[in-house]
């Protein structure tokens, strides 16, 4: 069998192959570049960027659970101009699509921060995130509510001619409804999805294990919702859907394509075995020879339901 074409596209945004990194789980590049060849990975997502730097949260700010994590960083950053300066340079080095990651807690301030950075030609997409549980304003509260991610959508969309991707909250009842209003006021994909909020008790202190009380929850425990959420996108709505939640290895990757993603992130993954994301390159290529399949994006919502 001739090779395997393992590119995909994500609307217009063209990968590679469908093996990104997840926003918050590799820095912004330099960490995990050490342990991953970046040019063999389908696209890099930043850490969110803010317009001002941030701090986030204060420690304890991750803790383990039993098939995850949870975590509340609380979107600390570098802010919008040292991302510039210090960050874009290195990343240049490499031949690997660059997604940045957007927080902010207003319109505005995600417009402004969509505006510094469109002119920059290292980076190849937008993805906004309406969706971090782990800041008290803005995040879910715009994450949650069908109109806001309305507008920013459409005020980001004015500010940007770069491929505009959302990321979703997955703490929503009807997820579709979001990816639908993203669809109508011109996004070119969705994420789906960032973490499920969560919390732990210790139980001889009796306080929370995170400070902030509430966490994100992330890993192996939140694949099977991710999977849903992403079937629920896939089968109601036409838009690109990027497949995130519990991605442990190239078996979870070609489940969540075949529930409908057109690409995927690899997140807490990175933390457990940064080398692991590359190797999954190669992994699916193996499986696409074996299963006779020639190009991976066939795989996109290839799923068999039956009928009642
Ligand atoms: C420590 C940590 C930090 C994260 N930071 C961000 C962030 O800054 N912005 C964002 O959109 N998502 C962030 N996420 C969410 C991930 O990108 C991803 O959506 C989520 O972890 C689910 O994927 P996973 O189960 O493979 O980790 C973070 C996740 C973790 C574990």
């Amino acid at each position: 069998m001739n090779n395997v074409d393992l590119s995909v596209k994500v609307g217009p945004l063209k990968l590679r192959n469908p093996v990104m990194l997840a926003s918050g789980t590799v820095g912004y590049g330099r960490e995990i570049s050490e342990f991953t060849d970046l040019n063999k990975i389908g696209g890099i997502v930043t850490k969110s960027i803010s317009i001002k730097p941030r701090m986030g949260n204060p420690p304890q700010r991750i803790v383990e659970t039993p098939s995850g994590m949870l975590n509340a960083i609380g979107l600390a950053n570098v802010g919008v101009e040292a991302f510039i300066n210090e960050k874009i340079p290195f990343l240049k080095k490499y031949d690997v699509p660059l997604i940045c990651n957007i927080a902010a807690s207003t319109i505005d301030e995600y417009v402004e921060c969509t505006k510094i950075l469109t002119g920059e030609d290292a980076i190849k997409a937008f993805e906004i995130n309406v969706s971090c549980p782990n800041v008290k304003e803005g995040g879910l509260q715009f994450g949650n509510d069908v109109r806001a991610v309305g507008k920013v959508t459409e005020q980001v969309r004015a500010a940007t001619e770069k491929p505009l991707i959302i990321k979703l909250s997955p703490n929503v009842s009807y997820i579709a409804e979001f990816a639908e209003v993203v669809k109508k006021e011109g996004g070119d994909a969705v994420s789906a999805i960032n973490t499920l909020v969560g919390t732990a008790f210790d139980i001889y202190s009796r306080k929370p294990k995170i400070k902030n009380i509430n966490g994100g929850l992330s890993g192996p425990a939140i694949k099977p919702v991710a999977l849903a959420k992403v079937l629920e996108i896939s089968r109601n709505v036409d838009i690109p859907v990027i497949g995130i939640g519990g991605i442990m290895s190239w078996k979870d990757v070609v489940e969540f394509m075949i529930a409908g993603a057109s690409a995927i992130q690899v997140g807490t993954l990175n933390f457990i075995d940064p080398t692991a994301a590359g190797r999954m390159v190669d992994e699916l290529e193996q499986y696409c020879r074996e299963m006779n399949i020639t190009k991976i994006s066939g795989l996109t919502a290839s799923y068999i339901l039956d009928k009642e």
